[in-house]
């Protein structure tokens, strides 16, 4: 067997409250009962996943003053549904979004600490840094810390749960912690013994300038929406590039995009399954909802399969809350104006093509060759996949395409470790004093 440069990772992404989730399918069921993470992890590890990952929302969305339609189900608490997965899976990585701004370094390390104890080894950690007053009011902090901060705050956070890992050493001795900095003066000492990961995994999301640097510098896994082969490679280099300023190889550090797969027995039925698909996504309906979210108004009286609006995006405040943000709304209702006429598209067709992520459409076969390529050519070094059904969409994934995987030595046959960083190929925690 030839021996090969980079091995493929997965991950599988909860969905619910993403935007690719179609609730109106008859085999969605509930995002909160404890079933559906249940199913969907041990899918995962059944298709021997590296990890099983859940993303966070620290208030619920709102759209015209109304709870936004994907978050009237909720968004419980990751850590701890990430805790009772423990119990009910071996080795699959269990990987918790948590927020730098919202919490403290002291109680987040501890917990984090814990859930690797109760899983051997296998947690990681998601951070980041959104903060807006909106999100702010739930913790009584208003317009807390601005934009500029807030990866100031993340770094020092990182520093000092780093402190606190490491504040027991393998022998089981602990020291006391101290720590002085701008966002953070604690002493003491931590409560949890080192843990099997010694530190556990850290993944990054943020995109900025800021983010990248946060992410050469902290994070061991990247989760990134570049995911074409084209932005993959532009993104990939851009980042591995920042990883020697930190004394850090390219392997240290994973870089991961969120992607969906649509899978058919012919390349066309695949692709009309695809356009199925997007069109429950995007429905009339949720098409206009998305438009609003961007200019910022009502758009009601809009036909969705009309023209789209004339006039440009408000400034706040804006009808949306709680979203991730767009960037600069102008630019893109300019670049959507621009996409409709040149392809004479509707308002519905416009946010079906100007929304759809990248997306690996075809038979087993062809998305198999796909993903690897895709590694192989510094694209990515592996795959968060978002399927757009809770919990039974990475079943036809498992059983159709990881033994492709596998069969052409691009995907492992078993797992080799028992922790999350011997899945990922990661050596010493970063910053591991
Ligand atoms: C792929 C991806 C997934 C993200 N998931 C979440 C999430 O689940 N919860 C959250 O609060 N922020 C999430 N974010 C937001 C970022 O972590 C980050 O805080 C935000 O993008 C601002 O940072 P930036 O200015 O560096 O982009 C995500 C971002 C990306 C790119």
């Amino acid at each position: 067997m030839t021996v090969r440069r980079k091995e493929l990772h997965l991950a599988a992404h909860f969905p619910g409250v993403n935007n690719t989730t179609v609730w109106a399918d008859p085999r969605a069921k509930s995002q909160i009962e404890f079933s559906s993470f249940e199913q969907l992890a041990r899918t995962a590890e059944r298709g021997l996943f590296d990890f099983f990952f859940l993303a966070e929302g620290l208030r619920l969305r709102e759209h015209k003053g109304r709870i936004h339609d994907l978050d009237v189900v909720g968004r419980p608490e990751s850590l701890t549904v990430l805790n009772a997965l423990a119990a009910v899976t071996d080795r699959i990585g269990l990987a918790a979004t948590v927020n730098a701004t919202f919490n403290e370094p002291y109680d987040l390390a501890r917990r984090l600490t814990t859930l690797d104890h109760l899983s051997g080894g296998r947690a990681a950690w998601n951070v980041v840094t959104s903060s807006d007053a909106f999100t702010g009011e739930n913790f009584r902090r208003g317009r807390y810390l601005d934009r500029a901060d807030r990866y100031t705050r993340a770094a020092e956070f990182v520093t000092v749960a780093r402190q606190l890992w490491d504040s027991w050493t393998a022998d089981g001795v602990s020291r006391p912690f101290a720590h002085r900095g701008r966002h953070f003066d604690i002493t003491g000492e931590s409560t949890v013994p080192r843990s099997p990961q010694g530190h556990p995994v850290v993944i990054q999301a943020g995109d900025s300038d800021e983010g990248r640097e946060f992410a050469a510098a902290t994070a061991d896994v990247i989760f990134t929406r570049h995911g074409t082969l084209e932005a993959g490679r532009a993104f990939y280099a851009d980042v591995k590039k920042r990883l020697e300023k930190y004394g850090r190889g390219p392997d240290g550090l994973k870089i991961m995009p969120g992607v969906t797969v649509v899978l058919g027995d012919t390349a066309a039925e695949a692709q009309e399954k695809a356009s199925e698909i997007r069109r429950l996504q995007v429905s009339p309906q949720n098409a206009i909802l998305t438009l609003e979210q961007i200019w910022g108004v009502d758009l009601s009286s809009y036909d969705p399969d009309g023209p789209l609006p004339e006039t440009d995006p408000v400034p706040e405040p804006s009808i949306t809350q709680g979203r991730t943000r767009h960037g600069d709304t102008v630019a893109i209702a300019e670049k959507w104006r621009a996409l409709s006429k040149e392809k004479g598209l509707s308002i519905r067709e416009t946010v079906i093509e100007a929304s759809t992520r990248q997306s690996f459409i075809g038979t087993p076969e062809a998305v198999a060759t796909e993903l690897d390529e895709f590694v192989r050519r510094d694209a990515a070094d592996g795959f968060i996949l978002v399927p757009h059904l809770t919990p039974g969409g990475l079943d036809e994934f498992v059983d159709r395409v990881v033994p492709l995987l596998q069969e052409r030595g691009a995907f492992r046959t078993e797992y080799q470790g028992a922790t999350l960083r011997s899945h990922l190929g990661l050596s010493d925690p970063v910053g591991r004093s």
